[in-house]
């Protein structure tokens, strides 16, 4: 850290045009109540300097240089260095799968998978940037509303920086995988008789009156770990960028990450022109999908239901910097159905790359875009796993042991008597190997 006041960087409130500095402890502007960007100073190397610098670091395996997130610290946070908690995360594989191409309909089709980070999701990202930042205002306690994933990622990395954590989920709607995360890293977790929605709410409130940082995506760090799955990935092109980044949308908080990495990229000379974002929502929690439809003349508010428990949100808090994105990025907001997306989970799964629900409504969404010709089926598409196949075992075993009729990609396990004809019963019955 150089100096108390961290030169570098600045908090912006592009609703009022107040300024804060980088240590504040609120996360949101103190005259308006607007969300907040973090603006840094910028590097003195620029263009192939920049990704000279970047690869160097990408060979290191210690230190700093050895997370995915922090190997870009001059467009994350720079100046932190000595207070960073790191895991180290990132570092995740860009992967293709023939199976997925082809269900997909889109030939080059790339899967970023951030299930690989050390919580099993993108929040990793976020939070190694929040939690250093909420050792560098010296914060009390750390809180979060969530579907799951915050939550998880929060309780570990609190818990690696020694501070106390608050977390909030709404009762009975929570993956098991993260849920049993978050109290396995200790976190105190309130079960909220509400939806995420609800939640945030409330941890807005409680965190201005019991004085614990907020690190929810609305807060401006969080964003700014997040914006390295796009460095991250467009390095692993060669910064070569691809004409699409799909990315499933709920809280808006990566659709908002994403189009500041990407004018930023371009701004610093590391690509040469912007891909095009598009954010998928599920049907049934699709605010951002009808303002779309709409040329975002007003913002949405819904009953969120669906599947994807993690994007399972109503009115979502980045809606402003997400409408940006879309903007900046010529981009567009689609929506898929809850079938939609467990077919495009089966097939994921079955490559054996499997994922989370809400991940797989990146490929549902790009596979309907690519369906309706918005998406040229010859165009370069990397597409954002977002989390883990093992954050939602309940919906696994749902979908392939208890579903009744079966479903087409259903794997039913069988049970069977402790005697080889048996075996060859039920091998020869189910066509095996043949
Ligand atoms: N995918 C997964 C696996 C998520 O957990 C989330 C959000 C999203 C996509 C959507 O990202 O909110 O930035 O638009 N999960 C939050 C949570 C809300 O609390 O874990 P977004």
């Amino acid at each position: 850290m150089t100096g108390a006041g961290s030169p570098e960087t600045r908090l912006v409130c592009p609703g009022c045009g107040a300024v804060l500095p980088a240590l504040s402890v609120q996360s949101t502007c103190v005259k308006c109540g607007g969300l907040l960007f973090a603006q840094h100073e910028d590097p003195p190397e620029r263009g192939a300097r920049l990704r000279e610098l970047f690869a160097r670091r990408s060979r290191e395996r210690l230190g700093l240089d050895a997370s995915g997130v922090w190997r870009y610290r001059e467009l994350v946070l720079p100046g932190a260095a000595q207070d960073a908690v790191t895991h180290p995360e990132g570092n995740t594989p860009l992967l293709d799968r023939a199976a997925v191409s082809r269900w997909a309909g889109i030939t080059d089709l790339r899967l970023k998978h951030e299930g690989h980070n050390p919580t099993g999701s993108f929040k990793d990202r976020g939070m190694t940037v929040g939690i250093t930042q909420a050792r560098r205002v010296k914060a009390r306690a750390v809180a979060c509303a969530s579907t799951g994933n915050t939550a998880a990622s929060l309780a570990a990395y609190a818990a690696q920086a020694g501070i106390p954590a608050l977390v909030f989920v709404p009762a009975g709607q929570v993956a098991s995988g993260k849920l049993a995360q978050s109290l396995a890293y200790g976190a105190r977790t309130l079960l909220v008789r509400g939806d995420f929605d609800a939640c945030l709410k409330l941890v807005r409130e409680a965190a201005l009156r019991l004085d614990v940082y907020l690190l929810n995506s609305i807060n401006p760090f969080r964003l700014e770990g997040q914006k390295t799955i796009v460095f991250e990935a467009l390095e692993q092109l060669g910064w070569e960028p691809p004409d699409w980044i799909v990315l499933p949308a709920g809280n808006l908080g990566n659709t908002a990450a994403f189009g500041r990495a990407l004018n930023e990229a371009l701004r610093l000379g590391l690509i040469s022109r912007l891909p095009r974002l598009a954010a998928v929502q599920a049907a049934g929690a699709n605010p951002f999908a009808r303002s779309f439809r709409e040329d975002f003349a007003r913002s949405h508010r819904v009953r969120a239901e669906t599947i994807a428990t993690a994007i399972r949100i109503g009115d979502p808090a980045s809606y402003d910097r997400a409408v940006e994105s879309i903007r900046a990025t010529k981009g567009v907001v689609t929506e898929v159905s809850d079938a939609e997306i467990l077919e495009a989970k089966a097939i994921v799964d079955a490559s054996g790359v499997g994922c989370e629900p809400a991940s797989a409504a990146s490929v549902a969404g790009a596979r309907r875009l690519a369906a309706e010709g918005v998406l040229k089926p010859e165009e370069r598409v990397v597409a954002i796993l977002t989390g883990h196949i093992l954050k939602d075992p309940g919906l696994l075993i749902t979908y392939h042991c208890e579903t009744d009729p079966l479903p087409e990609h259903a794997n039913r396990p069988i049970e069977i008597e402790p005697k080889l004809s048996e075996v060859e019963r039920v091998l020869e019955a189910t066509g095996f190997g043949a």
